[in-house]
């Protein structure tokens, strides 16, 4: 049986406590919008597993031109949020403005990185070719056998852990309320959400509902199958490493590398953590370490940087992208009146953090999105929007 809760009245409740339901409950608190936060573990969600690339240019994909502008807003958006961020809740997000090399490891990868790299031109991005030795002297501990690289200045870093932390502590300074619950699903009232149900049977009564939880956003009870967001769980395999301080500066900057054809990437941060991923994989809701998922990060990163495998091993993970459809996040109101969503961000929640936030707090005041994510509308899913 449902039970109300009448002592958590909000204007906004937000399902997810990971960092795009924490980011949108704070710029919704900030915009004086009572918001609950409803997860059973604020803070947790792929943030705890990511590496915290905001690039771009340098993680572009063909026929992802619309993504590319939002994303290059969103990097653009980073600092000044970062800076908010930090003075707001005194801690440090590891935000680092060290820009990223692109390298390719044999000819065949070369030709791939030469392609990206007019891929990039054509678009007007900025990145500069430069030649195996060129990267060896940006990078010296790069293998000898590096063909060539791409430099991207405007390619950078944050942490998400910290970023994750900030957060929560941002909400908690701005009055944001926390449910740890579980929620069954979301409380629909004749033609408009009106909240969401705990696990318990507990009512949260709020005017608007934002589904905000990762790639789980599609599991909840209460909606018409149309109206679930469609996300779908792409499983990423992760390393830690650490740098000694004998060995710093390890890397000075972020390297990515395509290794015969697959694809690494190698995160070093200012505290000595060196982060190595990713692999994507179709798996399910499976987020299990596997040996060849290990195997294959760290053969492809010791090829690329021999002096790894020195180094040691503190961590292995697996978290979850919330992959949409055409891998673009969804942001905005949806069909139903009181409900929206902010989710799908795929291989970019980090770096669409900050705009998230902006977006879903402009819409949950009344507002429109900005131009550059309205191609991002949940209702482009929705077959029966589509064509009125
Ligand atoms: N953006 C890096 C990843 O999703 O692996």
């Amino acid at each position: 049986m449902q039970r109300h809760d009448a002592s958590h009245p909000a204007d906004a409740v937000v399902v997810g406590g990971g960092i795009i339901g924490l980011v949108t409950a704070w710029r919704a608190a900030l915009r004086g919008l009572r918001t609950v936060v409803a997860d059973p573990e604020p803070g947790g969600g792929a943030a705890q597993v990511a590496a915290g690339m905001l690039a771009p240019v340098t993680e572009l994909q063909y026929g992802e031109q619309a993504l590319l502008d939002l994303n290059l807003a969103a990097v653009r958006r980073y600092p000044a949020f970062a800076a908010e961020l930090e003075e707001t809740t005194g801690l440090d997000l590891g935000y680092r403005a060290c820009g990223t090399l692109a390298v390719a490891l044999d000819a065949d990868d070369r030709a791939e990185l030469r392609e990206l790299h007019d891929f990039q031109t054509s678009l007007g991005l900025s990145a500069q070719w430069l030649s195996g030795r060129e990267c060896r002297r940006l990078e010296p501990m790069l293998a000898p056998g590096v063909r060539g690289g791409l430099r991207v200045d405007g390619d950078h870093q944050v942490d998400p852990r910290r970023l994750v932390a900030a957060l929560l502590r941002a909400c908690e300074l701005s009055g944001v309320v926390f449910r740890r619950a579980a929620v069954a699903g979301v409380d629909v009232a004749g033609d408009r959400a009106r909240g969401v149900v705990l696990d318990d049977g507990t009512v949260l009564a709020a005017g608007q509902t934002v589904l905000a939880a990762g790639s789980r956003s599609g599991l909840l009870g209460g909606l018409p199958e149309h109206l679930l967001p469609p996300v779908r769980p792409v499983k990423g395999q992760v390393l830690r490493l650490r740098v000694p301080a004998a060995y710093a500066p390890f890397l000075s900057r972020t390297v990515r590398a395509v290794v015969r054809g697959a694809h690494v990437y190698l995160v070093p941060r200012e505290n000595g953590e060196l982060v190595v991923g990713a692999t994507s994989e179709e798996m399910g809701w499976d987020t299990t370490v596997t040996a060849g998922g290990v195997y294959e990060l760290l053969r492809d990163a010791h090829e690329l940087v021999p002096g790894l495998t020195e180094l040691p091993l503190v961590e292995t993970v697996a978290g979850l992208r919330p992959g949409s459809p055409d891998n673009a996040p969804m942001l905005g109101r949806t069909a139903l009146d009181g409900l929206l969503v902010a989710t799908g961000h795929h291989r970019n929640g980090v770096l669409l953090t900050p705009l998230t936030g902006d977006v879903m707090a402009e819409v949950l005041t009344g507002g429109e999105p900005p131009e550059v994510a309205r191609p991002f509308s949940p209702g482009r899913f929705t077959p029966q929007e589509q064509y009125v």
